[in-house]
């Protein structure tokens, strides 16, 4: 290898300021070099491979031959730092602080509601505020192209999108249906007659300051005499391991390439940089030619066009949409099949990031562009020292032959897309997890020319990707097919053939062998379709069109910009304007969270000393430890120490929660040992040194059928029994039996667990600092692992990055891990699990497998039910037993079902340990009785909706626990959902759609709630407050609840501000500390309000009693003087406030009790179009009704129902987690789990809080943090009903159960058709798969 020169100085700007790194490495990314070494924290680390969009910054470059300024979008942390020589970077603090002035994007995110959690906020300002600086006036679509590649687990997007919209020139008034009215101003939604008024207003846009573009900070002009100097010279950059060499033009660039041909060539650096992060590549060597204008061109001649590989794929977008809009369209198939694709590739960040040349070298096997290409006969145009040749793409380049791969010194320099023909059609077509920021599962190119005026074929080309290691080819197929006319006949011999062609064996990689197969064809059809639509267009007379019910399968889903309405009670005109309770105050972070200066955990600055930790997981699902090899790992540089079981001084398996494996394994995943050391990145490497011999015990328990085979369970059965199921199963019309499935989620809070363990000099006490819902927790789990009492425990959290249920628990076994850690280094450790780690290792929602067998009347009536629920609970107690005795409890859902035994398992498995997820068992429970509804109501041909209410609560009755309740309000939620939805007059229309439509399929579904917040025992219900009132007025409140991102403290600042009679800018909330309020129970249950409200309105009203004296003798004194006056008086200005909590109680031997305090009724209709050949669905609309009772704080209720249907929905449909047979989990990021993005909210979203009275609970609320979860379900009924229209227009009358997830292989699958029958089905026996389900 040739010698190199020293390190050239990096030169860029942050947010207006010269950064010059003398040392640059090319290994450091641009998130960590803000985040660590200019300590500018706003930017968050959410998944580490540009798929979350968390860390999205805005990059600017100036270019000299334009002379223009572009700016674009970028996950920093795929963006080298050695990259950004001569950019200037923008991060959230650049573009507003509350120190300086807070920007119109910031500002309005934070009113409209569109935080939460706030860890997503600062990537949504930063893709708003981009588009902004190119677009001050965007459009609503602009709008939520620019959100496809950021996630946010919080709020279900409606509130960011509608906060962007506001820059929107055209109005933001809600168009329903494009008819230009808004949905207030039709009669179906008018509340004149109500006694109540109906607010619609979360926020007030006149509130907002206004936007004025032109105050942006100008680029640096230092930057543009950088770019304009004509005596450029190549950089060079020499970091620890690596080099980065910057060429200056293109003959420097072919230099380079024959001196270092194995370097790849970094541009997007959107494939090099995950293979190095997550497969472990190394380079040596980096060049990096992406400023080369050589590289940046568009050149359009008579035969097509040529784009300079240094494109971005967003400037490849603007070109082809400028060539589309000048040239005929007959000319621009190839242009118009690529902008397609182009629009769903990603998110806009590595859409602007990644280059043609990237991707067409890269050649991804799932390639959304290459395959267009390829049909579309582009070339590649290569150049090196040697000259210039080119290749073609439809040959066997792109399937990866070593003959055909680039000579090591060409590179790629443009790729030429020639124009189409008038008998020539291309097309692409691809079917993904969803339909943005997805991999696609099969995506294709295709093209075929005919004889001119005839359709006989003479060129027929097809490409797949995803279907192989590589894009390949059924050209064989395409040969054959050659002069042959295009018709049926045809077709069926192509589907035949390319099947054969194109055969995907059984076990193959990425599974979904079948659906896969019938996509292929489904694909082709599609194909063939569009091609007969078109030889139509071209000769009617000739070419029959397709039969008008065929249309609809041409199109995709369009994406729109959603819109809705939100409706709540409006606070009474009477209520003081000073008290706060009923409005829609703003999240007390909110602004913070937008400017990126809310603190969490990983954004506290280093503490002198601290070690980073790395974990060393499990491989084997059960094997016996035979050695543990660390001697590799201590010998790398930065290495401190390895911590095994061994060194924890107190229990390391407390309540039976392991926290380092000792003698076996038990799971994938579960922790062996951790390194610690000085930064991540060595204690990482050494964390890959340790070695780990094990030898496999059988058996290996991984599904619920194998745990129920072996008897493996984690407790006894839970049984709840009314009337008299046996005998009246007799007496019964008819019976059926069947089985669900409901797989497990991921929570995917965003903000991944996080902790901050600092050993202290003196008692052998610690602090930490972590991301909790419950701080006792792991006060206890921490004690108990070091072996001293818990006050020598300090546990501080602040705000966690969303947690759903997934901070209950597993922050005590990692903040365990930690101290323990930190107590045998002596040092503060920080622990941010990665997050392929956390969702290795701390698992989620329990998978569950209910049977049932239902008998019932030819009516409806539901007569008697025999239920039984396993859920996987994985290979620790963790809270099975009581997800398990939710679930029970809450089974019978809204139904009353005289004769009803409900029975539950929790299995043992060696899968990581499942947890608490947000509804805690009853969205996977209430699947399961919606399902047999619907298949009674199949048997009974009626509509779900009519057994529905014939078998729903009608009158004050007992549960099957036998707890009084009255369901008055779960019957006006259904009603108001049946009437203001229109759901028969819609369920018709969509009839009448179906009729008209085979190969798209509507379908409706209401599906009722009746929900119960707390817990059954009632000391799980107390709590407790602090409340300080300070010499000059201002208020401190503590209390045991944390702030998840739920609203909780901004709501608990609207009952102190009321119960104090002084305005909310009086009280403050700093933390949830176990050192203020001991004992705290889990925030969690929905019950953060209920019971830490109750405890801090006693506190104020302790001290309002107190205060009482002082007020009474100067009542037109103010606030500052009365607590002036209570100290002269020697007052105490501190008070602790306890509730109790309600006394709930539940006796399994008797199977009865009060169980819960209250219950939460709601409903809901969602309305979805499903594409039967592909298996694709999209939201129409959704109505949501629910029981608020009184609402403290309308908005953060329904950004809690909002946020949590969205979840809810992602559970139902898209959110699929894949384990090997072995209990490998491969769904370990956001490439391979997909929770909703912006694209699949519904298309109209109308919430409506329904008021009624719930005396038991502060100011007559109710908790509503989970109920919304369970809506989402209604989605997936919404798709039963589209599929069963669909089978029985294919003559399948029979009942069928559809489990969740609905992903699109499981609709696809479901929706039989002469395709599914075409496609080769292997005997299970004969293949072990690559992937099974757990539940
Ligand atoms: C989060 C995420 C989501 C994605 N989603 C999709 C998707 O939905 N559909 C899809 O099709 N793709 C998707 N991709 C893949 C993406 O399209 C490719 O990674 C990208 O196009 C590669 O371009 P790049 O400029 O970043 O390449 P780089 O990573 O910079 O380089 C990739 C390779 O190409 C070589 N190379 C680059 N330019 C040249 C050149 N001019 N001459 C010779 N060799 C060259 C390099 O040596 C290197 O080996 C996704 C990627 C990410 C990170
Ligand atoms: S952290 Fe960069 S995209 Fe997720
Ligand atoms: S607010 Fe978006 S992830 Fe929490």
């Amino acid at each position: 290898m040739p010698s190199l020169p020293n390190s050239d100085e990096l030169i860029f700007f942050v947010n207006g300021r010269k950064v010059t790194e003398k040392k640059a490495d090319p290994e450091a990314n641009l998130l960590f070099y803000l985040r660590k070494v200019l300590r500018l924290t706003g930017t968050k680390y959410a998944c580490g491979g540009g798929g979350c969009g968390a860390c999205t910054v805005m990059v600017s470059r100036y270019n000299p031959k334009t002379k223009t300024i572009h700016h674009f979008p970028a996950t920093a942390c795929l963006v080298p730092i050695c990259s950004l020589y001569g950019a200037a970077v923008t991060t959230v603090e650049g573009v507003g602080s509350i120190k300086t002035r807070i920007h119109p994007v910031q500002e309005r995110l934070a009113k409209c509601h569109g935080t939460q959690c706030g860890f997503c906020s600062p990537g949504m300002v930063m893709s708003i505020y981009t588009l902004l600086r190119n677009h001050p006036e965007p459009t609503p679509e602009q709008i939520t192209e620019a959100l496809g590649g950021n996630l946010c687990r919080c709020t279900g997007y409606r509130p960011i999108v509608e906060s962007g919209k506001t820059f929107c020139a055209e109005s933001t008034v809600c168009q329903v249906k494009g008819s230009g009215k808004c949905c207030l101003d039709s009669e179906e939604r008018s509340f004149a007659n109500r006694q109540e008024k109906i607010c619609t207003k979360l926020y007030n846009e006149d509130e907002f300051q206004p936007f004025d573009p032109s105050q942006e900070p100008i680029f640096p002009p230092e930057l543009i005499r950088m770019a304009e100097d004509p005596n450029k010279r190549r950089l060079t950059f020499q970091g620890e391991r690596t080099t980065w060499i910057a060429p200056v033009t293109l003959n420097d660039l072919l230099e380079l390439r024959a001196s270092f041909p194995k370097a790849p060539l970094v541009m997007g650096n959107t494939a090099v940089g995950p293979s190095i992060k997550f497969r472990n590549e190394f380079h040596p060597v980096f060049i990096s030619p992406l400023g080369l204008s050589e590289l940046h061109f568009v050149k359009t001649t008579d035969a097509g066009v040529t784009i300079g590989a240094g494109y971005s794929l967003a400037q490849l977008n603007d070109a082809l949409r400028f060539i589309v809009s000048e040239q005929p369209k007959e000319k621009t198939k190839t242009c118009r099949a690529l902008l397609k694709h182009l629009r769903t590739l990603a998110g806009a960040q590595i859409r602007n990031m990644a280059t043609l040349g990237g991707h067409v070298v890269s050649r991804p096997n799932y390639s959304d562009l290459n395959p267009i290409l390829a049909a579309g006969n582009a070339t590649i145009n290569l150049i090196s020292k040697d000259g210039q040749r080119q290749i073609p793409l439809n040959g066997p380049f792109l399937e990866r032959s070593p003959e055909a791969n680039l000579k090591s010194e060409e590179i790629v320099l443009s790729v030429s897309i020639p124009y189409s023909a008038q008998w020539h059609f291309v097309s692409g077509l691809r079917l993904a997890q969803r339909q943005e920021n997805a991999f696609a599962i099969v995506s294709a190119g295709m093209s075929v020319k005919f004889e001119d005026g005839t359709n006989v074929i003479k060129e027929l080309q097809m490409f797949y990707g995803s279907i192989g290691p590589t894009v390949v080819s059924a050209s064989q197929s395409c040969k054959q097919l050659t002069g042959r006319q295009w018709d049926d006949r045809m077709l069926s011999d192509a589907c035949r053939w390319v099947l054969d062609e194109l055969y995907i064996p059984p076990a193959a990689k990425g599974g979904m062998v079948e659906y896969k197969r019938t996509l292929i064809i489904s694909l082709l059809f599609k194909f063939y379709l569009k091609v007969r639509q078109g030889l139509n267009k071209m000769d009617p007379q000739k070419f029959p069109d397709i039969p008008e019910k065929f249309m609809s399968a041409l199109e995709d889903f369009p994406i729109g910009t959603p819109q809705g309405l939100q409706m709540f009670q409006c606070v009474d005109p009477y209520q003081p304007p000073q008290d706060p309770v009923g409005h829609p105050v703003m999240h007390q972070s909110a602004i913070k969270h937008a400017t990126g200066e809310a603190v969490f955990i990983d954004d506290m600055p280093p503490i002198d000393q601290e070690l980073f930790l790395a974990v060393v997981t499990s491989t084997r699902a059960h094997a016996k430890i035979i050695s543990i090899d660390i001697s590799e790992a201590l010998a790398l540089p930065g290495v401190v120490d390895v911590i095994t079981a061994e060194d924890v001084p107190g229990d390391n398996s407390h309540q039976g929660e392991i926290l380092y494996a000792q003698n076996e394994v038990i799971c994938v995943g579960q922790i062996v040992c951790t390194v610690a050391a000085d930064t991540y990145a060595h204690a990482k490497a050494a964390a890959k040194k340790v070695k780990i011999t094990y030898e496999d015990i059988e058996p290996k328990i991984i599904t619920i059928e194998q745990a129920i085979e072996h008897n493996s369970f984690l407790s006894v059965e839970k049984k709840i029994e009314q009337g008299n199921v046996e005998q009246a199963f007799k007496y019964v019309d008819q019976i059926i039996e069947g089985e669900v499935h409901v797989e497990g989620q991921e929570h995917f809070y965003m903000e991944t667990q996080t902790i901050l363990a600092i050993p202290k000099r003196e008692d052998k006490e610690m602090v930490l600092h972590l991301g909790t819902q419950f701080p006792t927790h792991v006060q206890e789990y921490v004690a108990a692992a070091l072996n001293v009492p818990r006050s020598r425990i300090a546990c501080h959290m602040k705000r966690t990055g969303g947690a759903f249920g997934g901070k209950v628990t597993k922050p005590a076994l990692l903040g365990a891990v930690s101290a323990v850690a930190a107590s045998k280094t002596g040092r503060p450790i920080r622990f941010i699990l990665e997050r392929g780690d956390d969702m290795l290792i701390t698992a989620g929602r329990h998978p569950l497998l209910g049977k049932y067998k239902i008998g019932f009347m030819n009516n409806g009536v539901i007569k008697a039910a025999d239920v039984e629920h396993y859920i996987n609970g994985g290979c620790t107690p963790d809270e099975s037993e009581l997800v398990l005795e939710f679930l029970v409890l809450k089974s019978e859902n809204a139904y009353y079902i005289p004769n009803f035994r409900c029975r539950g398992r929790a299995c043992k498995t060696n899968l990581p340990s499942n947890t608490a997820f947000r509804g805690f068992g009853f969205p996977q429970a209430t699947v399961v009785v919606e399902a047999y509804i619907t298949a009674v109501a199949s048997q009974c041909n009626l509509l779900p909706e009519k057994v529905k209410e014939i078998n729903m609560y009608k009158r004050i009755s007992r549960t099957a626990h036998k707890q009084t309740f009255n369901p008055e309000p779960l019957r006006r939620c259904w009603k108001e959902c049946l009437e203001k939805s229109s759901f028969y007059a819609r369920k018709l229309a969509a009839e009448e759609f179906n009729k008209k439509n085979y190969w798209k399929k509507r379908g409706l579904a209401v599906v009722p709630m009746k929900f119960t917040v707390g817990i059954p025992m009632a000391y799980y219900n107390q709590a407790a407050a602090l409340v300080h009132i300070y010499l000059d007025g201002s208020v401190l409140v503590t209390h045991g609840g944390c702030e998840l991102g739920q609203g909780l403290h901004t709501k608990i600042i609207q009952v102190a501000s009321r119960e104090l009679n002084i305005p909310q800018s009086y009280i403050h909330l700093s933390e949830t500390s176990t050192t203020t309020v001991p004992n705290a129970i889990f925030t969690a249950g929905s019950m953060g309000t209920d019971i830490n409200g109750k405890a801090v309105q006693n506190a104020c009203q302790i001290l309002m009693a107190r205060l009482h004296p002082i007020i009474r003798k100067n009542p037109k004194g103010k606030w500052e003087e009365w607590i002036a006056k209570a100290f002269e008086d020697s007052i105490s200005l501190s008070a602790t406030g306890y509730f109790k909590g309600y006394q709930t109680n539940m006796d399994w031997e008797r199977e009865e009790g009060n169980a819960y305090p209250y219950f939460v009724y709601g409903a809901c209709c969602s309305e979805v179009e499903v594409d039967c050949l592909t298996g694709a669905h999209k939201l129409l609309r959704t109505d949501i009704f629910m029981d608020a009772a009184f609402s403290i704080n309308p908005a953060v209720d329904i950004g809690q129902i909002e946020g949590a249907f969205i979840q809810g929905m992602g559970l139902y449909t898209t959110e699929e987690l894949k384990y090997s047979p072995e209990g490998v989990l491969y769904s370990r990021g956001p490439d391979d789990y997909k929770i909703p993005t912006v694209t699949e909210i519904p298309e109209e979203f109308y919430v409506t809080l329904v008021h009624s009275r719930n005396p038991i609970a502060i100011y007559s609320s109710k908790g509503l943090g989970e109920a919304g979860m369970f809506m989402g379900s209604s989605v997936l009924f919404a798709i039963y009903d589209a599929v069963a229209a669909a089978r029985r227009e294919r003559g399948l009358t029979k009942t069928f159960t559809l489990s969740s997830p609905a992903t699109p292989e499981v609709i696809r699958m479901t929706c039989v058709d002469q395709f599914t029958d075409m496609i080769p089905r292997d005997d299970p026996s004969t293949f072990t798969p690559w992937s099974i389900r757990v539940s």
